[in-house]
């Protein structure tokens, strides 16, 4: 059996009582952590000042997710706030070997995202230096927003491309995942589901976390 691992977004979190939000999603594998610049999608949210203070309240891994233009630029301040993963995104940057490669001499592990228009193909040549790879199953900017139907088909190209490579990395998703599609994205190849409103939006958060990580265990 494989278990699911679960990221909840705290975009979709409280701000005001951001530590007890924390708190509240300690069942977890993951805090993810979404990152944007106001360029690279239409949405702001926070920067490496936040990731800093919610390093020092939890013990749980921090999957920062860059929703930025040049991440080359700011991928340092976040490595030094303490990033566990560092996720670019394939479209925003321009020597994604490079920018692996910084990511893991720091510690990190390193991650690709691709937006939900952006082919699986692309991400051959920068597979072998990633630990994870996140397919967007949104458009990325907000929280809340409907899971694209079809990005299963996208999960199985992946997993396709990985084998022909003869390499593993984590399969994380990101947008609309809940109970609804769990089973189906962990199917078709997710290891690491994102969930924003799913968990956020629940009343209890650790009966939320434990029933999407139960659909999506296969
Ligand atoms: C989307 C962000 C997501 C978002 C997920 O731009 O990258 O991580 O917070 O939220 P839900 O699960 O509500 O779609
Ligand atoms: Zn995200």
């Amino acid at each position: 059996q494989r278990a699911a691992r679960i990221a909840p977004s705290i975009l979709s979190a409280d701000f005001t009582r951001l530590g007890e939000e924390l708190d509240s999603i300690a069942g977890a594998d993951y805090v993810h952590y979404d990152v944007m610049d106001g360029h690279f999608v239409p949405n702001l949210s926070f920067g490496p000042g936040i990731l800093r203070q919610v390093k020092c309240h939890t013990q749980m891994p921090v999957d920062v997710h860059l929703m930025v233009e040049d991440p080359e630029q700011s991928v340092g301040w976040y490595l030094e706030a303490g990033a566990d993963i560092v996720t670019f995104h394939y479209e925003a940057q321009r020597h994604a070997h490079r920018l692996a490669t910084l990511i893991r001499e720091h510690g990190a592990l390193a991650s690709v995202a691709i937006n939900p228009g952006t082919p699986v193909a692309a991400l051959s040549s920068i597979l072998p230096y990633v630990d994870m790879v996140l397919v967007m199953t949104v458009d990325p900017g907000y929280g809340g927003q409907s899971f694209i139907e079809g990005s299963c088909e996208k999960l199985g190209e992946l997993r396709s491309l990985c084998s022909s490579l003869g390499v593993s990395p984590l399969v994380e998703v990101d947008g609309g995942i809940g109970v609804a599609n769990a089973e189906r994205v962990c199917a078709a190849g997710a290891d690491v589901l994102v969930a924003g409103s799913a968990v956020f939006g629940a009343p209890d958060r650790g009966v939320a976390i434990e029933t999407i990580r139960e659909a999506g265990t296969r």
